[in-house]
């Protein structure tokens, strides 16, 4: 396989390494990974994360795997126990089939083509969502954004976080108010860090502060990612995105999703059908709990974790997609249920 270089994932040497995410902002540790149990540790522990990295991920892994003459019936193995790491991001389940077709047509050698075929897709996918929805964005705006969606959880630019960044390249003077985003806070460890490498100007906000913003009118738009989007447009995302919809909707404020085409599940009618990942107590009792740090509530709470929510399409002003922005007529109208 070529050398494929990204902000948190790159092949390079034959080696795939990539960067703890866990150990961010503080620490840029980059971590080597070579087999399937590794891997799926990562995926687990969100050392890599983000809807479209963990695909490339396991893409990339599987098509090392071949590389190092691992048979069909093992690599069928390595895609079934990859999909299963993750339940709710349909990427990681897209890329799965996609590497599986191309094993069972043209064979193991065939695998590091459509491997890095995924990773530059990947990164194009993001330029024209930025390249979208930068044009929505009014100079002066103030984002509120959720989560994490930028370099760190694609190969390129990102999804919310592209469309950011590209607003910021044009010039149009934008300001983000970053959800940091419990339990894992993604948002203050990650986007905190990737704002600052763009030169965004931000301010970091607890969670539940941002009703309160948008009533003072602080607040001009919102954009977040999406780890699911089923064919009427609900949306699965990080947990609290749902809330920040409602809010949104109350105070008039437009709310977007931004995803590439890999994000969408047209076999997937409503959100009622998307699964939710449910995650260890630990996460909620304290502030990276399962990986041994503060634990501030009584260390048997008991806890309720879905690491995603589900936003119903009737509170989306519109879909940011690299194909284009969908409105709600248009999703109404069943334009999800055949992109490509
Ligand atoms: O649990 P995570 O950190 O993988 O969740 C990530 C998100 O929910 C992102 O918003 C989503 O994957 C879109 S990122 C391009």
């Amino acid at each position: 396989m070529k050398d494929l270089i990204a902000t948190s994932l790159k092949y390079q040497h034959g080696q795939l390494l990539v960067l703890d995410q866990y150990q961010l902002p503080h620490r840029e540790v980059w971590l080597p990974c070579d087999s399937v149990e590794a891997m799926v540790a990562m995926i687990r522990k969100l050392q890599i994360r983000g809807a479209p990295l963990i695909g490339i991920g396991a893409s990339l892994l599987l098509a090392h795997l071949a590389e190092q003459e691992t048979g069909v019936p093992a690599l069928e193995q390595a895609a079934q126990t990859l999909r299963e790491s993750r339940p709710t991001a349909v990427n990681l389940m897209n890329c799965m089939d996609r590497m599986l077709a191309t094993l069972h047509r043209d064979g193991t050698a065939a695998l590091s083509a459509t491997a890095e075929a995924i990773f530059d897709e990947d990164i194009e996918l993001c330029r024209r969502m930025a390249e979208q929805g930068a044009g929505l964005i009014r100079p002066g705006s103030a984002i509120l954004t959720h989560c994490n969606t930028g370099s760190l959880a694609t190969a390129g630019v990102g999804t919310a976080i592209g469309v950011i960044g590209e607003a910021q390249r044009l010039g149009k003077g934008i300001h983000v108010y970053v959800d940091e985003t419990r339990p894992l806070l993604q948002g203050g460890r990650l986007t905190s860090w990737e704002m600052r490498r763009l030169g965004v100007p931000y301010t970091l906000i607890c969670d539940n502060m941002a009703a309160m913003l948008m009533a003072q009118g602080k607040i001009d738009c919102v954009l977040v990612g999406a780890d699911r989007i089923a064919a009427n447009g609900d949306f699965a995302n990080k947990v609290g995105t749902y809330s920040l919809a409602v809010n949104a909707h109350y105070h008039g404020i437009p709310f977007y999703a931004v995803a590439p085409y890999t994000t969408v599940d047209p076999q997937c009618p409503d959100g009622s059908a998307i699964p939710i990942e449910q995650r260890a107590a630990d996460e909620v009792r304290g502030v990276g709990g399962s990986f041994g740090e503060i634990v501030w509530s009584p260390g048997d709470a008991p806890v309720y974790n879905p690491a995603f929510d589900v936003t119903p399409a009737q509170l989306v002003t519109g879909w940011i997609l690299d194909t284009g922005i969908l409105t709600p007529q248009q999703v109404a109208e069943g334009s999800l249920s055949h992109l490509r």
